[in-house]
């Protein structure tokens, strides 16, 4: 019989969304067995015990990304963080758990790109994982495919492409197929909200204008480009009654759409980026090529240099809910493509190992919100609006033992010299950070402490969702019963009908 794994740790702030207490947590067989003081009788050490001190530190449940990119074949190159090293920077930044995209071409099978995207991340995960499934073109097909997903293998979750026209790009009509269909299976659509046709026009626009640096990736789709699709999205959405889940909100603009949207009650929920709570836009009209054309991703890092902040506080309030990395990373040589035309520069940055952080010295260390609103927008939301809640994004009795010590008054400074991270550049190289992971714990056990893994390849593991979330469909389900339009009962005309003369 194999032997009890337990681990305890001790004396530390267990610190979930809703509160925060001095507490020890027992971990036994990668689940939490219990949180509260004297969680072993006094004088019990039982044989294979392993105590971690947590005095003065944080005992957080470890964080969810709810957007990455790994291995992603895009834009004629493949992204360098792959599943294995992508999910080991994960842990090293506190991250336990990350929810990648399987992103079928147009005609494509959607089980397909998911077995695909399967084959390539199980044998090499180090963290748990989930995955979006992306609908890319519309048919009988893909809606029946939707439902063998949802049913079968997993996926509540539904990404529709606004942008990248001729590859991913949906339209309208075929938005509202797929919001109607994600709501009849109980799934959340989500949307990568910029306008594709305006993006094409403004692109040929700035390459006839002789602009083709980066910074003609910001100017062929400013902020109205991404704010337009927002409400377009949120206003489909509605008409169905579906859930919406905007996917990188990268503009002040779009950020207020959303947050109108849900002031005015719409089911709709708006996640910013680290990128974009930690850096800006600025970095686009760089000197040097190759540093501007690091920062190039879409929707676009904002030239507003006050974005991060106003993003951060609607995230504190509320106005948004969850935080990804949209970590989708290339190396100056694959970024080198677009060195003549920036349409051709892969879009993508990096943030799955550094998402805590930015979040904790600029959400929490600035004052803007608490330690649980950071457990909140750092994995609970997730958990919720994806239906993985209460086993991952909390610390109690029964859920995972996800599980992240971290000091928030150590610092670290951040550096493509020293992150795990694949890729040859950082985004927020130099930042200096408060809040820093001491250890890193998966499904109970240690992978990573001092700077240490203990963690192999295909330790992490795929992590199936349920359709219809209570915390996303309690809502909807109601708003079907009581808010569905109904006929005016009249007495039928009976008076007179001009008659229409038939066109020759
Ligand atoms: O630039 C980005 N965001 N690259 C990844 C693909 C996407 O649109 O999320
Ligand atoms: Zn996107
Ligand atoms: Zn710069
Ligand atoms: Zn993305």
């Amino acid at each position: 019989m194999a032997a009890r794994s337990l681990l305890l740790i001790r004396g530390g702030r267990v610190v979930n969304d809703d509160s925060s207490l001095e507490a020890d947590v027992l971990v036994e067989d990668g689940v939490v067995r219990a949180v509260g003081r004297h969680v072993l009788p006094p004088g019990d050490a039982p044989a294979g015990l392993r105590v971690l001190d947590a005095a003065g530190k944080l005992v957080l449940p470890g964080g969810i990304d709810t957007h990455t990119h790994m291995q992603f074949p895009f834009m004629g190159s493949r992204s360098v963080d792959d599943f294995h090293l992508g999910t080991k920077a994960a842990l090293a930044g506190g991250t336990t758990m990350i929810m990648d995209f399987a992103i079928p071409h147009k005609g494509h099978s959607l089980i397909e790109a998911f077995d695909t995207w399967r084959s390539w991340a199980d044998p090499k995960v180090c963290c748990d994982y989930s995955l979006h499934v992306a609908v890319t073109w519309w048919s009988d097909q893909v809606k029946e495919e939707m439902k063998i997903l949802t049913r079968d293998k997993g996926v509540n979750s539904f990404k529709m492409f606004m942008a990248y026209k001729d590859v991913y790009m949906v339209r309208d009509v075929e938005l509202y197929e797929a919001f109607s269909r994600c709501k009849e299976i109980g799934a959340i659509a989500q949307v990568h909200a910029e306008n594709g046709d305006l993006i094409a026009e403004g692109a040929k626009k700035m390459l006839a204008l002789g602009i083709t640096g980066p910074e003609g990736h910001e100017l062929c789709r400013p902020e109205a480009v991404e704010a337009e699709a927002t409400l377009r999205a949120i206003t489909i959405a509605s008409a169905v009654n579906c859930p919406l889940y905007v996917v990188h909100v990268m503009s002040k603009s779009a950020a207020k759409v959303v947050a109108d949207a849900r002031r005015d009650g719409k089911v709709v929920y708006g996640e910013p980026i680290a990128a974009g709570l930690g850096t800006d836009g600025t970095h686009h009209w760089d000197r040097e090529w190759l540093h501007a054309a690091h920062h190039v991703m879409g929707p676009p890092l904002r030239p507003d240099p006050s974005t991060p902040d106003f993003l951060m506080n609607l995230l504190a309030n509320d106005d948004l809910t969850t935080t990804g990395s949209d970590n989708c990373t290339f190396n100056s040589c694959q970024k080198a493509l677009g060195k003549d035309d920036f349409t051709k520069i892969p879009n993508g940055v990096n943030g799955v190992e550094d998402r805590m952080s930015i979040i904790w010295e600029k959400g929490v260390h600035s004052g803007k919100m608490d330690e649980n609103r950071f457990v909140a927008v750092t994995s609970t939301n997730a958990a919720k609006i994806f239906n993985l809640y209460p086993r991952k994004g909390r610390i109690a009795v029964g859920s995972d033992a996800d599980i992240v010590i971290w000091d928030p008054k150590a610092t670290r400074t951040i550096s493509a010299k020293t992150h795990h991270q694949a890729v040859n550049f950082n985004i927020f190289e130099g930042m200096v950070c408060h809040g820093v992971p001491l250890v890193t714990i998966s499904r109970g056990k240690v992978v990573y402490e001092a700077g240490v893994f203990s963690v192999s390849a295909g330790d992490g593991k795929f992590i199936p969702r349920k359709p219809f979330a209570e915390y996303i469909y309690k809502r909807i389900k109601q708003r079907d019963q009581t808010c569905t339009p109904t006929p005016v009962k009249r007495e039928p005309y009976k008076g007179e009908v001009v008659t229409l003369k038939s066109r020759e």
